[in-house]
């Protein structure tokens, strides 16, 4: 099998992850690294050796030796650089959150599904160790069912140039969905349960956040068989919370802690905790992994290129997890408890 041939559009944080990854693969070959930015595609391109460095994601998509394209721009253009990808006959990988709204994601995967081009999104998490020996133990039944399943996440920025990129992020949609889509996401995963309604807070804890919207915010989640969730997103300018994530099921709970917020072996790796209440005995141990492994993601996509693999599975996950976290930020806004719509392709 040839080479496939991969442009990345938006070579900002994330998608410098991407641009190496393609750069790394032995199966592709980073052709085009496009950025708004002429400085930023350049750059990229310079330092992982593609062949060109363009503005106009346009360009990139005529050329015939481009087969792949990711997208990591924001949310918010995500579906007119994709569907124009998909509309040209490429495969492509896209960032979450597949879109600001349910319409224009919906719209996204029909276009897939119609130009019969693969269309995967970057649902990392569901790619890192951590989290799929978590769901491994899960569905093998060390916990038994989960009731109870709470994440903590937030990110601080190290500095004016990662808060200008976080509050760009913000103004397009909110860290509840932003970061909370993989939140809802693993839920439905661990528990093979439907979200049903959704409630939540937010709050402005920097003085440059849009007074429409939040840099923080917690959601409640009740799911289809009677256990429930949390999660609680920051990005911030001043503080860092930790990373935990439990669950908590009637034979035990497992409890993951991310290796920067350990306090000792985070060299090790994450840790995770089982605790099994039969056995009144607690085990752990570290999971060598790395937090955004784009490179097991890409491979995915390229395997599913080659066998042409079904996509719609992993679409409507997409989707439903969107659906979720848009209303979330909704129940928030509105101060209410907001039943979640099922959305199939
Ligand atoms: N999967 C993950 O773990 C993860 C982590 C961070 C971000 N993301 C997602 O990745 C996407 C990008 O986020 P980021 O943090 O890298 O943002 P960023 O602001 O750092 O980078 C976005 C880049 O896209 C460029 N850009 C914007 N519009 C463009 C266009 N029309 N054509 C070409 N380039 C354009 C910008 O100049 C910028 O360099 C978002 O959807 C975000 O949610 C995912």
């Amino acid at each position: 099998m040839d080479e496939h041939g991969v442009a990345v559009i938006g070579c900002g944080g994330m998608g410098m992850n991407h641009v190496a990854a393609a750069a790394q693969s032995k199966r592709t070959r980073l052709v085009t690294t496009v950025d708004l930015n002429s400085g930023t595609a350049e750059q990229a391109a310079k330092t992982y050796g593609a062949a060109k460095a363009l503005t106009d994601y346009r360009e990139a998509l005529e050329d015939p030796s481009v087969g792949v394209v990711v997208v990591a721009t924001p949310p918010s253009t995500h579906r007119e650089i994709a569907e124009q990808a998909l509309r040209r006959g490429k495969h492509v990988l896209c960032e979450k959150p597949l879109a600001c709204t349910l319409d224009d994601a919906l719209a996204l995967c029909r276009t897939a599904v119609e130009t019969d081009c693969k269309l995967r999104v970057g649902y990392i998490l569901r790619h890192n160790r951590t989290y799929q020996t978590v769901a491994d133990m899960i569905h093998g039944g060390a916990i038994g069912a989960p009731m109870v399943m709470r994440m903590l996440g937030g990110e601080l920025a190290i500095n004016e140039e990662q808060w200008k990129r976080d509050l760009g992020l913000i103004v397009e949609t909110s860290p509840a969905i932003d970061c909370g889509c993989h939140y809802v996401d693993l839920m439905r995963w661990f528990s093979g349960e439907e979200v049903v309604s959704v409630c939540g807070v937010g709050a402005r804890t920097e003085f440059d956040i849009p007074h429409d919207n939040f840099n923080y915010e917690v959601i409640g989640v009740a799911l289809s068989k009677g256990s429930c969730g949390l999660y609680e997103v920051g990005w911030s300018r001043t503080y860092r919370n930790f990373s935990e994530k439990e669950f908590l099921g009637p034979k035990g709970r497992i409890r993951i802690t991310y290796s920067h917020d350990r306090l000792s072996e985070g060299e090790k790796g994450d840790l995770i905790e089982h605790f099994d209440l039969n056995k009144r005995k607690l085990l752990s141990f570290d999971v060598p992994g790395v937090l955004k492994p784009v490179t097991t993601e890409l491979e995915e996509l390229l395997d599913c290129i080659e066998t042409d693999g079904d996509i719609v599975a992993g679409l409507n996950d997409a989707l439903q997890s969107l659906a979720i976290v848009l209303v979330g930020h909704e129940a928030i806004q509105q101060g209410a408890t907001l039943p979640v719509p099922r959305v199939v392709l």
